[in-house]
């Protein structure tokens, strides 16, 4: 017996320690240990052992299966340790690796230049309004002065939605005028900036989409000076401290007196250039003071309140700001194009 438990010593415990796993080394503990394992069959014998033999033998058979045991823990130890070094080699990350940058885009360069206007304006005070893109022609033109038969009205140049002419899309950003004054509390300050259609062809300085930025002051006692004062300050802060300006006369159902405002042409100074077409000037804007009609039509009364209006094209002036020659590449969309800015 005493050969039986040295043999199986020394079997089980080379066994555990080629066992190749886990699941390996637990079925070696159940052939070696368990209720019909060879430890087992031999301690069942012990019954036929004398007296006198048996205490040793008990003894002997204890130390063998407290190292079995000891075996088995130590082994499933090293195997876990050994499971475990060769996941994290497995699932090594290496931190210093560079990432794939994302590619990150930026404002395009007409609303650059939007964005430096409303900043000029809301520093002054103004209220940034935005506005519905389809349009009653009541507001576009009824309420502007406009009246039926001028030639802004025409189906060749409007996009309506109906026979009667009476929904569109905007033409102007000047209804935002008389919603203003229809929903705003007195004094009025306000620029409107939007999408405005019209049904021209698109070429290099044409687009039947662009955009223009309203602007609106309605107060007590408000002339003709405050327009001009304002929108001196207005270029002088978007093109440079002393740059020049002019305002000729011109005509809008909307305003009375009607101007329009040209910049002194950057290019040449004024002597004139290409860039100028060789006036030595560059049409800016269409402004005027709020035609008395137009105030009382939005129930301003026109002996107490007076007020002065503009209408900029954005797109033309994003085009002057960043020397762009060509309306069509402000819409395309080519990144090469935009990544300039
Ligand atoms: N709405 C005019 C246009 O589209 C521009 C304009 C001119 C707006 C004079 C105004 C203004 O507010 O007072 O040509």
């Amino acid at each position: 017996m005493k050969d039986q438990l040295a043999k199986i010593k020394a079997e089980a415990l080379a066994a555990f320690d080629s066992a190749g796993g886990p699941a390996a080394l637990d079925a070696l503990r159940v052939k070696y240990l368990g209720k019909k394992g060879e430890l087992t069959a031999v301690l069942k014998q012990m019954g036929r052992l004398s007296p006198q033999e048996r205490p040793a033998m008990g003894q002997l058979a204890n130390e063998v299966r407290a190292a079995l045991e000891n075996a088995i823990e130590t082994t499933s130890k090293r195997l876990e340790q050994a499971a475990l070094d060769a996941r994290l080699k497995a699932e090594t990350v290496d931190v210093t690796v560079p990432g794939t940058a994302p590619a990150l885009g930026h404002k395009h360069p007409m609303y650059i230049a939007l964005d430096e206007i409303k900043d000029i304006f809301v520093g002054m005070g103004f209220t940034v309004l935005d506005g519905p893109e389809v349009e009653l022609a009541t507001y576009n033109f009824d309420k502007l002065n406009a009246e039926e038969g001028h030639p802004s009205r025409d189906w060749s140049d409007t996009f309506y939605f109906d026979e009667d002419s009476r929904v569109m899309l905007r033409s102007q950003t000047s209804p935002m005028q008389v919603r203003a004054m229809e929903t705003m509390p007195l004094p009025i300050r306000i620029i409107a900036p939007g999408r405005v259609y019209r049904k021209d062809e698109v070429d290099a300085t044409h687009s039947p989409m662009f955009h223009q930025v309203e602007g609106m002051v309605i107060d007590k006692g408000v002339t003709m000076a405050d327009l001009k004062g304002t929108l001196n300050t207005v270029v002088e802060q978007l093109y440079g401290k002393g740059t020049k300006t002019r305002f000729r006369p011109h005509h809008f159902p909307f305003t009375e007196p009607s101007c329009e405002m040209d910049v002194q042409c950057h290019k040449c100074g004024g002597v004139g250039c290409p860039t100028c077409k060789g006036e030595g000037w560059i049409e800016l804007l269409g402004a005027g003071m709020v035609h008395p009609k137009v105030l009382e039509m939005s129930g301003i009364d026109s002996e107490v309140y007076t007020g002065w209006a503009f209408g900029i094209g954005l797109e033309r002036t994003a085009m002057r700001r960043f020397k762009i020659a060509d309306l069509r590449l402000i819409f395309e969309n080519d990144v090469r194009f935009l990544e300039q800015f």
